[in-house]
């Protein structure tokens, strides 16, 4: 079977961590017999750099007649410390969000139980965590309008709009019940109901779409009772769904609970995820671009090789596939290799490129 795959690069260690993702596709279509088909476009500052725009039109054609995409990460501090870019890097993964209307974007946090002892919380705390985030992703502040800023007679001011659609919540919730249906069958949506409209009505629509979810157990919690718990007790949590920004800042502080940044993959998908559907969809790590680490050889690839994981298993269908994927990546960190964020006494630290061949050997045999 043929899938076409649209390949962003982006900025930083964008190119060298898809280089070992494409690796890992690599082996996989040759043990399996798929044939992946990639084609090259410009997002973010190299895009910037070369046409004047963030996301080019060429790029947003070639993602829309592709079957997913595969990013590497976007940003530069070049534009970082200029209030007054009229274009950032970011803004291009924006758009692409939207344009491409990919509304859900799912975070797994998976302990790896050879990496509990590499994180900030005491091991006890992080025995069994095992969870996903579903984040918002096409609406709430981060496009609601008005947005702009302007002079008053007392200095300037700025108004940014959170708004929500029934619609647009029904959509999310959905996404969530349904992978809690196929995990441990307990959604938590957090919100901010006792003090936002859109919060409250947020809870109303949830409450509405979880009758047709029985089987679910669902629970409203605050966004900031939320963020304590996943500092005390994370294990608590199997599908957790959000609106964009409060997904945005939990997902940052939930990462931590995995040890490295390093090891997140992310999902954005344009449909609701049910079994034995093909959704399209957009994969990228969790991580930034890091541009301190670029073209070093250093950076771990790991997360972007778990989110082509997760394009075989959401946009390719191929779920035995994605687990072959994922045991490969269990099965080089069993043997002790380490990217210096996760290194530790007596493991052996490896690079870039060979973290990449290591996973895509497994892959292979
Ligand atoms: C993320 C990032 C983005 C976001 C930035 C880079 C625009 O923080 O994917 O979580 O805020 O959504
Ligand atoms: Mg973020």
């Amino acid at each position: 079977m043929q899938f076409r795959i649209a390949v962003l690069t982006g900025d930083g260690i964008g190119p060298e961590i898809t280089t070992e993702a494409v690796k890992v596709l690599k082996a996989v279509g040759g043990r399996f017999n798929h044939d992946f088909s990639l084609e090259y476009g410009l997002l973010g500052g190299v895009a910037i750099d070369k046409t004047g725009a963030a996301l080019p039109d060429d790029t947003l054609e070639l993602c829309r007649a592709s079957d997913a995409v595969l990013l590497g990460a976007v940003g530069d501090p070049k534009w970082d410390n200029d209030p007054q870019a009229r274009v950032r890097p970011e803004d291009g993964l924006l758009a692409l969000r939207k344009g491409l209307k990919l509304f859900a974007n799912l975070r797994p946090i998976r302990v790896f139980p050879v990496l509990v002892n590499g994180a900030n919380l005491k091991p006890e705390v992080l025995e069994g965590v095992d969870f996903i985030f579903v984040r918002e992703l096409t609406g709430g502040i981060y496009f609601g309008l008005p947005r702009k800023r302007w002079r008053t007679s007392r200095g300037w001011r700025a108004v940014d709009t959170m708004s929500y659609s029934e619609r647009e919540i029904e959509r999310i919730v959905h996404v969530g019940f349904e992978l809690a249906r196929a995990r441990r069958r307990k959604l938590v949506s957090v919100d901010k109901a006792n003090v936002l409209e859109s919060s409250r009505l947020w809870r109303q629509v949830t409450n509405e779409v979880a009758k047709s979810y029985p089987d679910v157990g669902l629970e409203h919690m605050f966004v900031d009772a939320c963020a304590m718990r996943l500092i005390q007790n994370p294990a608590y949590f199997d599908v957790v769904v959000t609106s964009n920004m409060f997904g945005d800042i939990l997902t940052d502080e939930a990462s931590m609970l995995a040890g490295s940044l390093g090891m997140l993959p992310s999902a954005s998908l344009a449909g609701v995820p049910r079994e034995g559907d093909a959704i399209f969809g957009l994969y990228e790590p969790a991580h930034g671009s890091a541009p301190r680490r670029a073209g070093q050889n250093v950076a771990n690839p790991l997360a972007t090789i778990l989110s082509t994981a997760m394009m075989l298993r959401y946009s390719f269908g191929l779920a035995g596939e994605a687990q072959v994927v994922e045991g490969a990546v269990a099965g080089v960190l069993d043997d002790n290799y380490r990217t210096y964020d996760i290194m530790s006494e007596g493991k052996v630290k490896v690079g870039t490129s060979q973290m990449g061949d290591l996973v895509a050997g497994k892959v292979g045999s």
